[in-house]
């Protein structure tokens, strides 16, 4: 199939270059100059492990290609997905003004019919704001009698596997209005699921939209339900790894997105739970769950770095003489993505106390610098991750990269001037780093 894939960003690039994977001809438009100059040279904008492989290789066989034409990729293909940002807006709700503006474009440009597919977050009703949209500007160009349709088409890869969760998704979800987009999709989407069996779920399309935020929305809840354990666990003297395993083998509740930290992040959650509140707010319907994850987030962030400082309040320690280093910056593992990072707002809390903060992540230093700027210091170039060590009073593990799990404990405690560890994600031994001679901290253990 013909395919054209606006927005080329995490979700776009993976899906244009594993639709081209299975030998579809794809065709990624990005307005940003800069990054569609870059993928013509080869180089993946973004981090993702084995997307730079694929791209690679489907751009050599001629697959996939980029461009900052809209109109070349729209007179060049049926089918058209819009996977531009749905940031939040002022009011919590989800932004759609890249998505229109997308949709205008295309209604202006198209000939012949389309399908134009949502693959960006968006809120129930937005496939019908997006038909009106290109409807409005067929018609203005005379052309009202166009046919195109609207199918929405949720993503639910994960930044860091993003390749394996697209190339084996455990399901596809389809909304559409007609059979003929119904069988479309159910043929793109066959090789993608033909071995594992696993359902391409076709659904109307306010169900599909929907969706996508109950996922978001349920996934963020079960992490915030387990951060806030994990406070009491600190309270009452329980270990929340224990707690999660006793809980979690129960096959109705599972183990995954169990494990206690400083608080969600990421491009997603924060924004698609705020997005759904918001959406309910306008019906006159309140959403007390997703609320109150949201809240018991906010306060999870809040927690760790509260327990940075009253530690060394504890000690009498002047704050502004502090110098803490950090140890993760990116929301998860494996990506170089900082959006909405709970290192961002746990550095911020100790900036506002004036601590100084040292920080190093192996892939999402550059990303770092253009939020934060000169406000942390960084690790030089070379420098691994001891290099922030040298004469601090105290470490934060924020992101769990493998690189943390297994540290040289006797070269940490050379480095640092008090060996103090915060593990913000219960990665190291408390047993052990305390026989090793650290102060140890993680959460609800
Ligand atoms: N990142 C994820 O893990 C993830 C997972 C599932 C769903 N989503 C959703 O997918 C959507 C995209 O997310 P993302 O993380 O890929 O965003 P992103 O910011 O990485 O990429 C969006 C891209 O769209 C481009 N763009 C914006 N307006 C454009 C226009 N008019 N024409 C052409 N290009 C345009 C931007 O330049 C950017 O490169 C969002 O709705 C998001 O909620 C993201």
């Amino acid at each position: 199939m013909k395919i054209c894939m606006i927005g080329s960003g995490y979700v776009g690039l993976v899906t244009g270059a594993c639709f081209a994977e299975m030998g579809n001809d794809v065709i990624c438009v990005d307005e940003n100059a800069e990054k569609i100059e870059l993928l013509k040279k080869g180089v993946v904008p973004i981090y993702e492990p084995g997307l730079k492989e694929i791209i690679d290789r489907n751009a050599r066989g001629g697959r996939v290609v980029f461009t900052t034409s809209l109109e070349e990729g729209v007179s060049a293909c049926q089918i058209c997905f819009i996977a531009v940002g749905t940031p939040q807006d002022k009011d919590g709700s989800a932004d759609l003004k890249y998505v229109l503006q997308v949709a205008r474009q295309i209604g202006a440009l198209m000939t012949g019919y389309k399908v134009i597919v949502d693959k960006s977050t968006v809120p129930v009703g937005t496939a019908d704001k997006v038909r009106e949209a290109v409807r409005e500007e067929l018609v203005r160009r005379g052309l009202g009698s166009l046919e195109f349709d609207v199918v929405s088409n949720p993503e639910f890869l994960k930044e860091g596997n993003a390749i394996q969760d697209f190339m084996r998704p455990e399901r596809v979800v389809v909304g559409t209005d007609n059979v003929r987009t119904a069988a479309l999709f159910r043929e793109l989407y066959d090789p993608f699921v033909r071995t594992t069996n696993n359902p391409v779920l076709l659904m109307d399309i306010r169900s599909a939209e929907l969706t996508k935020y109950a996922s978001n929305a349920f996934l963020a809840t079960k992490v915030s339900f387990i951060n806030e354990l994990a406070i009491l666990c600190d309270m009452v003297g329980a270990d929340i790894s224990q707690v999660r395993e006793g809980m979690g083998t129960d096959s109705r509740i599972g183990p995954r997105f169990l494990l206690a930290g400083p608080g969600y992040g990421g491009s997603c959650f924060p924004k698609d739970v705020q997005a759904l509140i918001h959406t309910a707010g306008t019906l006159g319907h309140s959403l007390e769950i997703c609320q109150a994850a949201h809240r018991a987030n906010q306060k999870q962030m809040a927690y760790f770095a509260g327990k940075i400082l009253s530690y060394f309040e504890g000690l009498n320690v002047d704050l502004a003489k502090l110098k803490i280093a950090v140890w993760g910056l990116t929301f998860k593992p494996k990506t170089d993505d900082i959006r909405e990072a709970p290192a961002l707002a746990i550095i911020e809390a100790l900036l506002a106390r004036g601590v100084s903060v040292h920080v190093f992540d192996p892939i999402g230093m550059d990303n770092t610098r253009r939020v934060l700027g000169d406000r942390v210091r960084y690790a030089q170039d070379g420098q691994d991750s001891y290099g922030v060590l040298d004469g601090a009073d105290g470490l934060a593990i924020i992101t769990e990269w493998n690189m943390f799990k297994s540290p040289d404990l006797g070269r940490m405690k050379a480095l640092m001037k008090s060996p103090v560890v915060f593990d913000g994600r219960n990665i190291l031994n408390p047993q052990e780093m305390r026989a090793q001679g650290f102060t140890y901290f993680g959460i609800g253990r």
